[in-house]
């Protein structure tokens, strides 16, 4: 259950979403126990508790690593030390404000309308291969890349390799948090390890955040770790999500009628996307000290798992939980960006991509018929949608 946790009762209980166990003890592929916290207001308090729960296990690998991987790793010089989301430390909110920063609201809101030209543009064009009668894949048409192509413009990476940012995303996203075997860890590995060679010597060198964070003083591993996290969660998350909104809509046909006429908004159909559909489905946390929630001993070490996809689906936080209702009670008290001080810091910019593209890209759905869905490989936290075709 932990590795598909999108479609299924926590801990194979296969019961329905009223009687979910609170918490529950689950064993992974290698045998570590985990608490998975599937209850909204216990979610939110572990999230919002930093000194009991800290963040320091939020990009440990899930298959730990063989001696041949971390081999790989370290001739790469590879290295994630402590900088946003795995950084309980002091150094924390320095580095977080200067993210912040580049991702301010202002600078944020001024790449819509170059966003909106750029999905007009891809939109007509598979408009009119489904006028053809061809099949179109709406995620390498219009979520894979797009995310990337802002994100380069808000932190100042204007050459930087798409296709190779794009394969090292996911590439991290397997080796860290799915059920692996070692020569797929080992391959993995040699990819991330590269990668991130590349970016040591753009992070001594580049402009806009890196600078900044250079400036600051953070030192050159620093710089580096919150560029590789940046890159990989400032982008990925968003394509996946992207996608996942788009196969949803295509099968809401009243919401998308809804959006025709004007009745139903936009935005509340991105954030009833974020509680349905959100790309990060679990996160961890790990417990400091020896303690309890809702009344389970958790002892200190233990690796908390934090259902984000069903905490937005709690009948205690939300009227219809399984429905597809923009604007409905509780829509908005999601969970799919975390909380406290590590809450994303790019939820704003998220939330102006899947607007822009909803707005621009709706009409498209109407009337498409699904080829091929999107596959869902196994993994613990991330979506990972490798293609979504259709036809009309
Ligand atoms: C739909 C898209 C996205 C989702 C669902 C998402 C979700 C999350 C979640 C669940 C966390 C952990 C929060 C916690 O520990 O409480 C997080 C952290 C973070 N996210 Fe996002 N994210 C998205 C897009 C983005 C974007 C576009 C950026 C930046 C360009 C970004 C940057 C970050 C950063 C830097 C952190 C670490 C914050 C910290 O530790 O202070 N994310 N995100």
């Amino acid at each position: 259950m932990l590795f598909r946790s999108w479609e299924q009762a926590p801990a194979g209980t296969g019961v329905g979403v009223a009687h979910w166990p609170d918490v529950a003890r689950v064993v992974d592929h290698v045998g570590v126990e985990h608490l998975l916290v599937t209850r909204h207001a216990l979610v939110r308090q572990v999230l919002t508790d930093p000194t009991t729960f800290r963040p320091d296990n939020a990009l440990d690998a899930v298959t730990p690593m063989p001696v041949a991987a971390l081999r790989v790793l370290a001739a790469h010089r590879f290295r994630l030390p402590p900088t946003l989301a795995n950084n309980g430390g002091a150094s924390h909110p320095a580095i977080r404000a200067l993210i912040a920063e580049a991702l301010h609201p202002t600078r944020v809101a001024a790449q819509r309308d170059w966003l909106a030209t750029l999905v007009r543009q891809r939109v007509a064009g598979l408009s009119a291969a489904l006028d053809t009668g061809a099949p179109v894949d709406l995620h390498a048409g219009l979520a894979a890349d797009l995310p990337l192509l802002v994100l380069a413009r808000l932190v100042d990476l204007p050459d930087a390799p798409l296709a190779a940012v794009k394969e090292f995303a996911r590439a991290a996203l397997e080796l860290f948090w799915a059920p692996l075997d070692a020569d797929r860890q080992q391959a993995l590995a040699a990819e991330v390890g590269r990668f991130h060679r590349l970016l040591r010597e753009f992070a001594a060198t580049g402009d806009g955040l890196v600078a900044a964070l250079r400036t600051a003083g953070h030192p050159p591993d620093v710089v580096v770790g919150a560029l590789f996290f940046l890159l990989v969660a400032g982008q990925e998350t968003t394509s996946q999500f992207l996608t996942l909104l788009l196969h949803r809509l295509t099968g809401e046909p009243a919401v998308l009628a809804g959006l025709r006429d004007g009745s139903v908004d936009v935005a509340d159909v991105v954030e009833e996307g974020l509680r349905l559909e959100p790309p990060i489905v679990t996160w961890r946390r790990v417990a400091a000290v020896d303690t309890t929630l809702g009344g389970t001993v958790v002892p200190a070490g233990t690796s908390v798992v934090l259902w984000l996809a069903g905490a937005g689906r709690d009948p205690a936080v939300v009227q219809s939980p399984d429905e597809f209702r923009p604007g409905q009670r509780g829509s908005r008290r999601h969970l799919a960006f975390g909380a406290g001080v590590h809450r994303c810091v790019g939820d704003q910019l998220a939330r102006m991509e899947a607007t822009t593209l909803v707005r621009e890209a709706a009409p498209l759905l109407s009337g498409v018929r699904v080829l091929r869905p999107p596959h869902y490989p196994d993994n613990l936290t991330f979506r990972m949608p490798d293609a979504f075709v259709v036809r009309r």
